[in-house]
């Protein structure tokens, strides 16, 4: 069975993006790791930040894991600080980490994002599809989500389970 791992990249762990991936979690089998408990330094030309968390991070899904699902919140239009920080450092895999990076190709990437409203910003889930595409990863998704109070909506429910289907298809076309 092929194993698939989320990021939870929410500036809080037990927010609006946690309960989307606890509902997706019903319907599509995944660890967690919440990168709010990890500590991810910025992107460093002079890689002073090499004793963090993103290598070993990095090392558990290359060794352990296929799928990537990347789960952010929508700040000021974009995705998370967090994860910025954590996709700019991807640029380690292709430097001082290559094979670490090789060994990326062929692993599935899908992004999932969660707002206060149901406009999808236009773009929003292009950094995540080009990223796949350098990485020579498989991209294999997006789903756009949203909280307005505090319960999730039905649409927002159904979104979650098409997502989960899709997820679910392209693994079995895969493996
Ligand atoms: C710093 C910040 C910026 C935000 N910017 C946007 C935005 O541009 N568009 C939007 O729809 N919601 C925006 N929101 C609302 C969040 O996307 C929304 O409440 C989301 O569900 C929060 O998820 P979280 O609890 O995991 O942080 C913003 C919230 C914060 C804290």
């Amino acid at each position: 069975m092929p194993k698939i791992l989320l990021l939870q990249a929410s500036a809080r762990s037990d927010g609006n993006t946690h309960q989307i991936v606890q509902a997706l979690r019903k319907q599509l089998d995944f660890d967690v790791i919440d990168l709010k408990t990890k500590h991810i330094e910025p992107y460093s030309y002079e890689r002073e930040n090499q004793s963090d968390d993103f290598l070993p991070i990095m090392r558990a899904f290359i060794e352990q894991y296929d799928v990537l699902i990347l789960a952010t919140p929508v700040y000021w239009y974009s995705m998370s600080g967090v994860l910025k920080n954590f996709l700019d450092r991807l640029t380690d895999c292709i430097s001082i980490e290559k094979q670490l990076g090789r060994k990326l190709r062929g692993k599935q990437l899908a992004s999932l994002s969660c707002g206060s409203d149901g406009i999808e910003v236009e773009g929003f889930h292009t950094p995540f599809r080009l990223t796949a595409e350098y990485l020579d990863m498989e991209y294999i998704g997006s789903v756009h989500t949203w909280i307005a109070e505090t319960d999730i909506e039905e649409e927002v429910l159904a979104r979650i389970t098409e997502f989960a289907e899709q997820v679910n298809v392209r693994l079995n076309a895969k493996n």
